[in-house]
């Protein structure tokens, strides 16, 4: 739904005190994104990103750069002086709109179907404030939700967790710190909030209270599901959200056919895409935009970073793989190392402790064994044997070696780099390769083998001899 009508503010000036970090808090990360790109992604799918305002203040900077991409507008809020603050440095920005939705960048898991039900309740409410609570199991930190008669839709006020008598500690229901507005209400009364609690700032929870004596209709309604409006204050309490994000995305790939043995184990970000009949062994880290097909299999204790996997691909125990392609029918590992711009081709193999950077491996292409493939293209049907090294650098720059179709590299050859050997070339094992070999040649660059029948046994003799008159001459006792 868009409409013009609606705007969207997200409080993300915050320093985030608890967290004891130097990083704002809205830049830490769940599910491999930061908090705020989560709330900006849910925000998106309510109002176009023009009408998205982000209310920025500690580290602005660092921040204005983590959303530069998406479009949102930002509002300047210099000194962090409570969420009623963050709104009263909007108010400029919002006074077109007849409604805003607030939502809190810290506030993460909130489903962009939370955030419509809000926005139409308060719609058939005719509200000037509606707010989205929730009834989790421990309510404490949060601000409960006093309500003007029990099982009244109306709200009489929002009190804060410091600010509770003893009589309301019983009280389990919670603001999610997600609201609705009208805008001209919100504005009209927006200056009568004042400092006077237990961290001496302005809060937009006593809007609630000066709202309702102003004679508006304030309203709340209940989430369904508490977990979506958790906040994120502490590092505990971060990592228990991202650890229900992680949950849902494994759920989410469950249900579409993807296998994940120990989904507790596996760290898979949100964005991560898998086809049915995959099987995603223990502790996989699936991380970034990684796209996996059908079929494939990948073992356990193996980190795949930002990379696209075709069909019925197997990458063994414990590989890294980041930023490369992988097309179908290869086989990985155990223990490959693929790294930025790695392309490996359909049926290539890629076995143990081989490594590859900038590399592009032909159809059935093989390296099985320790080698080293960097600036390399490698031709289809090529076979790399054990411990080849592409020798890329010269202290200064990077050069490419081009190796063709169907050629054998014998093991333990190097390539100095820039070299070519054309298709259908052989090169001997233990070569060091510095000039370009044509197309169906044999390139050898190796001393000649000399054999000496007898002379180690010879040696062997000669020492013992010699090792018997030492013995002979030594003084007694030593
Ligand atoms: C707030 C609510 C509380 C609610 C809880 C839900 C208030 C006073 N309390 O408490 O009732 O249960 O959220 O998660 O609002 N921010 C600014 N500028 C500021 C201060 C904060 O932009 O000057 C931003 C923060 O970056 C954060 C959000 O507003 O994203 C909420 O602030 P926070 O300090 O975390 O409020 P809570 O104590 O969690
Ligand atoms: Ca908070």
């Amino acid at each position: 739904m868009q409409d013009a009508k609606l705007a969207i503010v997200i409080m993300a000036a915050g320093k985030g005190t608890r967290l004891k970090s130097r990083r704002p808090k809205v830049l830490h990360e769940i599910g491999g994104k930061p908090l705020l790109s989560h709330v900006i992604a849910a925000a998106s799918r309510i109002v176009a990103p023009g009408h998205i305002y982000v209310v920025v203040g500690h580290q602005a900077d660092r921040v204005r750069e983590a959303v530069a991409h998406t479009g949102v507008r930002l509002v300047e809020q210099a000194e962090q002086r409570g969420t009623g603050h963050a709104i009263q440095c909007a108010a400029g920005a919002i006074s077109g709109y007849g409604n805003i939705l607030v939502l809190s960048g810290d506030v993460p898991l909130i489903r962009p179907e939370t955030i419509e039900q809000l926005w139409q309740f308060h719609q058939s409410q005719q509200a000037a404030m509606t707010i989205l609570t929730a009834a989790p199991e421990d309510p404490t930190g949060y601000g409960r939700i006093l309500r003007a008669a029990p099982g009244s839709p109306e709200v009489a006020a929002i009190v804060e967790q410091k600010s509770l008598a003893p009589d309301q500690l019983g009280l389990r229901e919670i603001n999610s710190g997600i609201y609705a507005f009208r805008t001209a209400p919100l504005l009209a009364h927006l200056g009568e909030l004042t400092t006077g609690n237990a961290h001496g700032e302005f809060y937009l929870t006593d809007m609630a209270a000066l709202l309702r004596k102003a004679g508006e209709r304030v309203v709340a309604i209940e989430a369904a599901d508490a977990a979506e409006i958790l906040g994120a204050n502490t590092i505990a309490e971060l990592v228990s959200l991202d650890q229900a994000l992680r949950a849902a995305t494994a759920a989410r790939l469950m249900a579409a056919g993807v296998t994940i043995f120990r989904p507790d184990t596996c760290v898979i970000d949100a964005e991560v895409e898998i086809a049915p009949d995959t099987v995603i062994e223990p502790y996989v880290q699936l991380l970034g935009k990684t796209t996996i097909g059908t079929e494939c299999r990948i073992r356990s204790y193996s980190v795949i970073e930002n990379c696209t996997l075709g069909d019925d691909v197997l990458v063994r125990q414990s590989c890294v793989l980041a930023e490369s392609s992988v097309a179908g029918g290869a086989r990985i590992g155990p223990f490959a190392h693929l790294r930025p711009e790695s392309r490996i081709g359909e049926n290539a193999h890629i076995g143990n402790f081989v490594e590859t950077k900038k590399a592009v491996l032909g159809k059935g292409a093989k390296a099985n064994h320790l080698a080293y493939l960097g600036d390399a293209e490698v031709g289809d049907g090529t076979n790399i044997g054990a411990g080849v090294i592409t020798v890329n650098y010269d202290g200064v720059l990077k050069h490419r070696t081009r190796i063709g179709k169907n050629a054998f590299i014998g093991s333990d050859s190097t390539l100095i780099a820039p070299v070519s050997v054309g298709d259908g070339s052989l090169v001997g094992a233990g070569s060091c390769i510095t000039h370009d070999v044509p197309a169906d040649a044999l390139a050898v660059s190796r001393a000649r083998q000399v054999t000496k029948e007898g002379w180690a046994a010879a040696r062997r003799a000669r020492r013992q001899q010699s090792k018997a008159e030492q013995n002979k001459t030594k003084p007694e006792g030593e």
